[in-house]
């Protein structure tokens, strides 16, 4: 008898997982989580995975996982022979016919750790990508500020890019998300400084988690900051800036 290989082989799934509060799961990322046999997600060497946190009050002790282990003092990312193994793991696992959740804070296809196993099984396995809440739309709830409106021209910037492109990146801009400042940051508010944006712009820490801090940008005093953090700067015609938040005494720096 012949057997159709679709339905015999599992199927991939990049679950986008929001940026770290469970409620900002999607429903359809939660149903795929809870019915998928196998978990796969990146987690550091040392310390949890944050994936894996976000969602861990609703795995099951019966689901398979499969932490993706990335060492984090490299700066070379991803680090591929760990994406290789990981990739002919959850091959394994597809090829025995069970579906494949891959977690990814935030969204997948932004920014997101799902990519370097899509790169590697993306076209050779059913594979299904569930977009999720992304850390910029949190933050910018966070904040409470509107990121861009009629025809201002959002820029996404990554802190480790070099001042002379950031600058330049930001002179076209209307609004402006400074993503993975970390231990850029005090570079970076150096050069908002020197722009004259400081006072436009928006601290957002560990969005939507517990531990949520939100803070004008120049209430932060430290030159480092936590990698799951973000600057949300507005410099075009809305009058939003009168909404920055004051920062409160509790939120030291
Ligand atoms: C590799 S990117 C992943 C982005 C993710 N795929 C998304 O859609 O949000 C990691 C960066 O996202 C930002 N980020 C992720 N979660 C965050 C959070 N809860 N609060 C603030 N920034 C966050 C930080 O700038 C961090 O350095």
């Amino acid at each position: 008898v012949g057997v159709d290989k679709e339905t015999m082989t599992g199927t991939l799934y990049g679950l986008g997982v929001g940026p770290g509060d469970p409620e900002l799961l999607t429903l359809k990322a939660h149903r795929i989580l809870t019915a998928s046999p196998v978990v796969a997600y990146p987690a550091p060497d040392t310390g949890e995975s944050f994936a894996r946190a976000i969602v861990a009050g609703f795995l099951r002790d019966s689901q398979i996982e499969v932490p993706i282990v990335v060492p984090m003092r490299t700066e070379r990312f991803p680090a591929s022979t760990v994406y290789d193994e990981a990739a002919k793991t959850i091959a394994g696992h597809l090829d025995a016919g069970r579906d494949v959740a891959v977690l990814c804070e935030g969204d997948p296809f932004f920014y997101g750790s799902f990519m370097y196993v899509f790169e590697r099984l993306g076209r050779d396995y059913p594979c299904e990508i569930v977009p999720g809440v992304s850390s910029i739309m949190a933050s910018a709830a966070a904040l409470r500020r509107p990121l861009a409106a009629r025809n201002d021209v959002l820029t996404v910037i990554p802190g480790p890019l070099p001042d002379d492109e950031m600058e330049a990146r930001i002179a076209s801009a209307d609004a402006v998300a400074i993503m993975k400042v970390g231990r850029h940051f005090g570079r970076i508010r150096a050069l908002l400084e020197r722009f004259g944006l400081a006072n436009q712009a928006g601290y957002c820490e560990r969005v939507s988690l517990g531990e949520e801090r939100i803070l004008p940008l120049s209430a932060v005093t430290s030159d480092t900051v936590p990698y799951f953090s973000m600057i949300l700067i507005y410099k075009g015609a809305e009058g939003w800036i009168r909404s920055l938040p004051a920062g409160r005494p509790t939120d030291a720096a």
